[in-house]
């Protein structure tokens, strides 16, 4: 079950009026054709590790855990603070985790949900009662803000989760689902930086570290995956669209969420929505939303959740839990 959830954002914001002083964009465009009003972005000295640490705890606290309980800690993110080693083990430095074993998740957008997805496998295998999972992104550190086409969308933020041990009040993990599609890699990817393409001057001046994205094209196979996505899920959890009281999908772009609750037939009143705040900060995405939907009473215990995601790979993803 998912014992606790907690989240955090750096203070910085960025809003379209922002943008629009260095872009060819208008806040008008941002808004209707993503639903995004501003992203928090963090200061250059500000690390993944400082804000994922705040979403952490709050997480522990929440389900009643200290640092020593953690078994094990999954971080989701393709934003580290750096190459080597993981931001998993930096996070378990951080809390002082010294029980815990500690590796990073690379899934991009849905990596929190693949992250629990491994989480509650492990727990099945007898391998931790008490696990962390975490998604959080500095993407402004890999983010083009001459590119009119990703420079609007991206945010950063830290969402953190404690799962435990499924108890007899019927919260559970019910279902969990995942998938890729490699084909389709160049669609969304930071081309250069990796070990085929080491960091040099020359690519840097390139920018070939940064993200590039066919918006279009991602669009489309967004939808197509997260419906998909939601129809898997519910299959396996042997219950009905109707049985969903809450859907927090991926939060990358408005018509994407309409488009996929449309599919599904959920009503738009039992989705949540929080694009116009964060922007799409990736694995951030969905702990970030949920933390918000609990504290504006929209999430409550027993309630059937259904999660959804999908990100650059392609990679998707869904969970559906008994809260
Ligand atoms: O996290 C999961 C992965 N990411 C996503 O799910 C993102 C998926 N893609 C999207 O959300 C959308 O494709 C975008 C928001 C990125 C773009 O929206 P769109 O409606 O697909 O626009 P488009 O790329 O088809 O471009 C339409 C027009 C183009 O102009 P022309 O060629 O018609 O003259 C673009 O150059 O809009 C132009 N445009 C902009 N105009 C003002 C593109 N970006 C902007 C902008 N401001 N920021």
């Amino acid at each position: 079950m998912i014992a606790g959830v907690g989240a955090a954002v750096p203070a910085g914001i960025l809003t379209n009026a922002d943008l629009e002083k260095t872009l060819d964009t208008s806040d008008a465009w941002i808004v209707e054709r993503t639903g995004i009003r501003q992203r928090h972005i963090a200061a250059p000295t500000e690390t993944l590790t400082s804000y994922s640490l705040v979403a952490a705890q709050q997480a522990m606290a929440r389900a009643g855990v200290t640092a020593k309980d953690l078994d094990g800690i999954i971080f989701a993110t393709v934003t580290p603070d750096r190459r080597l080693p993981s931001a998993a083990c930096d996070l378990q430095a951080a809390l002082g985790a010294d029980r815990a074993w500690a590796f990073d998740v690379v899934a991009a957008c849905p990596g929190w949900l693949f992250g629990i997805s491994v989480a509650e496998g492990l727990m099945r295998a007898a391998l931790g009662d008490t696990i962390l999972v975490v998604g959080a992104e500095k993407l402004s550190s890999i983010t083009d803000y001459t590119d009119r086409g990703t420079a609007i969308l991206f945010g950063d933020g830290a969402g953190a989760a404690v799962l435990k041990r499924a108890t007899d009040d019927g919260r559970a993990i019910l279902s969990t689902y995942m998938g890729a599609d490699g084909n389709l890699a160049s669609l969304l990817h930071i081309p250069g930086g990796g070990s085929a393409e080491p960091l040099t001057e020359a690519l840097v001046h390139e920018k070939r570290h940064l993200i590039q994205m066919a918006g279009r094209e991602v669009f489309k196979a967004a939808v197509l995956a997260m419906s998909r996505s939601t129809d898997a899920a519910i299959d396996r959890a042997g219950i009905t669209a109707d049985d969903i009281d809450i859907m927090i999908p991926h939060q990358a772009n408005l018509r994407i969420i309409e488009a996929t609750a449309k599919h599904a037939e959920i009503s738009m009143n039992k989705v949540m929505v929080n694009v116009d705040r964060y922007g799409n900060t990736s694995s951030a995405s969905i702990p970030l939303a949920i933390a918000q939907a609990e504290a504006e009473g929209r999430l409550k215990p027993g309630m059937m959740t259904m999660l959804v995601s999908f990100g650059a790979g392609f990679t998707w993803a869904s969970v559906v839990v008994r809260w």
